[in-house]
Protein backbone atom coordinates (compact mmCIF):
# COMPACT_ATOMS: atom_id res chain seq x y z
CA UNK A 1 0.00 0.00 0.00
CA UNK A 2 1.15 3.09 -0.72
CA UNK A 3 1.50 5.81 2.17
CA UNK A 4 1.31 9.33 2.76
CA UNK A 5 1.87 12.20 4.77
CA UNK A 6 -1.69 14.18 5.55
CA UNK A 7 -1.61 17.52 6.99
CA UNK A 8 -3.98 20.04 7.90
CA UNK A 9 -2.67 23.91 9.35
CA UNK A 10 -4.73 25.37 11.84
CA UNK A 11 -4.60 28.64 13.22
CA UNK A 12 -4.70 30.24 17.21
CA UNK A 13 -3.87 33.01 19.35
CA UNK A 14 -2.06 33.04 22.50
CA UNK A 15 -0.33 35.36 25.13
CA UNK A 16 2.28 33.51 27.12
CA UNK A 17 5.47 34.23 29.15
CA UNK A 18 8.26 32.88 29.50
CA UNK A 19 9.43 32.80 33.26
CA UNK A 20 11.31 29.90 35.41
CA UNK A 21 10.24 31.08 38.92
CA UNK A 22 13.43 28.76 40.14
CA UNK A 23 15.59 31.45 38.77
CA UNK A 24 16.00 35.39 39.72
CA UNK A 25 14.86 37.44 37.49
CA UNK A 26 17.91 38.75 36.15
CA UNK A 27 18.40 35.21 34.63
CA UNK A 28 14.83 35.28 33.17
CA UNK A 29 15.34 38.28 31.76
CA UNK A 30 18.86 37.50 30.04
CA UNK A 31 17.21 34.27 29.11
CA UNK A 32 13.84 35.20 27.78
CA UNK A 33 14.61 38.08 26.51
CA UNK A 34 10.75 40.36 26.13
CA UNK A 35 9.42 36.91 26.04
CA UNK A 36 10.11 37.56 29.84
CA UNK A 37 7.60 40.42 29.83
CA UNK A 38 6.15 40.69 33.08
CA UNK A 39 2.55 41.81 31.36
CA UNK A 40 2.52 38.36 28.68
CA UNK A 41 2.28 39.20 25.11
CA UNK A 42 0.52 37.48 22.49
CA UNK A 43 1.17 35.18 19.15
CA UNK A 44 -0.44 34.47 15.88
CA UNK A 45 0.44 30.62 16.41
CA UNK A 46 0.22 28.69 13.37
CA UNK A 47 -0.08 24.55 14.09
CA UNK A 48 0.73 22.26 11.77
CA UNK A 49 -0.61 18.61 12.22
CA UNK A 50 0.75 15.92 10.04
CA UNK A 51 -0.49 12.45 9.87
CA UNK A 52 1.17 9.24 8.20
CA UNK A 53 -0.75 5.86 7.22
CA UNK A 54 -1.83 3.62 4.30
CA UNK A 55 -3.81 4.86 1.41
CA UNK A 56 -6.91 3.68 2.65
CA UNK A 57 -8.60 1.30 -1.07
CA UNK A 58 -11.84 2.53 -0.70
CA UNK A 59 -12.09 5.84 0.22
CA UNK A 60 -8.43 7.23 -1.63
CA UNK A 61 -7.83 8.99 1.91
CA UNK A 62 -5.29 8.48 4.75
CA UNK A 63 -7.63 9.74 6.27
CA UNK A 64 -10.43 12.89 5.75
CA UNK A 65 -8.76 16.23 6.69
CA UNK A 66 -12.11 17.67 7.59
CA UNK A 67 -12.09 14.54 10.11
CA UNK A 68 -8.84 15.67 11.33
CA UNK A 69 -9.55 19.48 11.61
CA UNK A 70 -12.57 18.66 13.45
CA UNK A 71 -10.86 16.49 15.58
CA UNK A 72 -7.72 19.78 16.33
CA UNK A 73 -10.21 22.25 17.00
CA UNK A 74 -12.24 20.68 19.71
CA UNK A 75 -9.06 18.82 21.46
CA UNK A 76 -6.80 21.80 20.71
CA UNK A 77 -7.40 24.87 19.32
CA UNK A 78 -10.70 25.31 22.02
CA UNK A 79 -8.31 24.84 24.60
CA UNK A 80 -5.49 27.34 23.47
CA UNK A 81 -7.26 29.87 21.02
CA UNK A 82 -7.56 33.57 22.90
CA UNK A 83 -5.79 32.22 25.90
CA UNK A 84 -3.40 33.21 28.28
CA UNK A 85 -1.56 29.66 28.59
CA UNK A 86 0.64 30.40 31.88
CA UNK A 87 -2.50 31.30 33.87
CA UNK A 88 -5.41 29.36 32.07
CA UNK A 89 -4.16 26.29 30.71
CA UNK A 90 -3.17 24.23 34.01
CA UNK A 91 -0.68 22.03 32.03
CA UNK A 92 1.41 25.37 31.83
CA UNK A 93 1.63 25.60 35.23
CA UNK A 94 4.67 23.33 35.36
CA UNK A 95 5.70 23.76 32.07
CA UNK A 96 7.23 26.68 30.44
CA UNK A 97 4.78 27.57 27.43
CA UNK A 98 8.30 27.90 24.55
CA UNK A 99 6.92 26.82 21.33
CA UNK A 100 8.97 23.64 22.15
CA UNK A 101 6.45 22.88 25.31
CA UNK A 102 3.62 23.89 23.15
CA UNK A 103 4.17 21.19 20.55
CA UNK A 104 4.68 18.62 23.19
CA UNK A 105 1.57 19.41 24.82
CA UNK A 106 -0.25 19.18 21.59
CA UNK A 107 0.71 15.95 20.74
CA UNK A 108 0.02 14.66 23.84
CA UNK A 109 -3.38 15.60 22.90
CA UNK A 110 -3.48 14.24 19.43
CA UNK A 111 -1.77 11.46 19.38
CA UNK A 112 -4.49 8.86 21.17
CA UNK A 113 -7.13 10.72 19.17
CA UNK A 114 -5.78 10.25 15.29
CA UNK A 115 -8.80 7.67 14.05
CA UNK A 116 -6.50 6.21 10.87
CA UNK A 117 -2.57 6.36 10.41
CA UNK A 118 -0.46 7.59 13.10
CA UNK A 119 0.60 11.16 14.20
CA UNK A 120 3.92 11.28 12.22
CA UNK A 121 5.06 15.46 13.55
CA UNK A 122 3.46 18.88 14.99
CA UNK A 123 4.67 21.52 13.52
CA UNK A 124 4.23 25.07 15.83
CA UNK A 125 4.98 28.16 14.18
CA UNK A 126 5.52 30.72 17.01
CA UNK A 127 6.55 33.49 13.85
CA UNK A 128 6.18 33.59 10.22
CA UNK A 129 9.89 32.57 10.65
CA UNK A 130 10.06 29.91 13.83
CA UNK A 131 8.86 27.03 14.23
CA UNK A 132 8.99 23.68 16.10
CA UNK A 133 8.42 20.26 15.20
CA UNK A 134 8.00 17.46 17.66
CA UNK A 135 7.66 13.90 16.57
CA UNK A 136 6.98 12.36 19.87
CA UNK A 137 8.95 10.69 22.45
NI1 LIG B 1 6.78 35.01 23.04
Amino acid sequence: MPRCLVARRLHFNAAHRLHNPDRSEEWNRDTFGPCNNPHYHGHNYELDVIVEGDIDAETGYVLDVGVLKRIVEEAVIQQLDHRNLNLEVPWFRDHIPTAENIAVFIWDLLAPRIPSGRLQRIRVWETPRNYVDYEGA
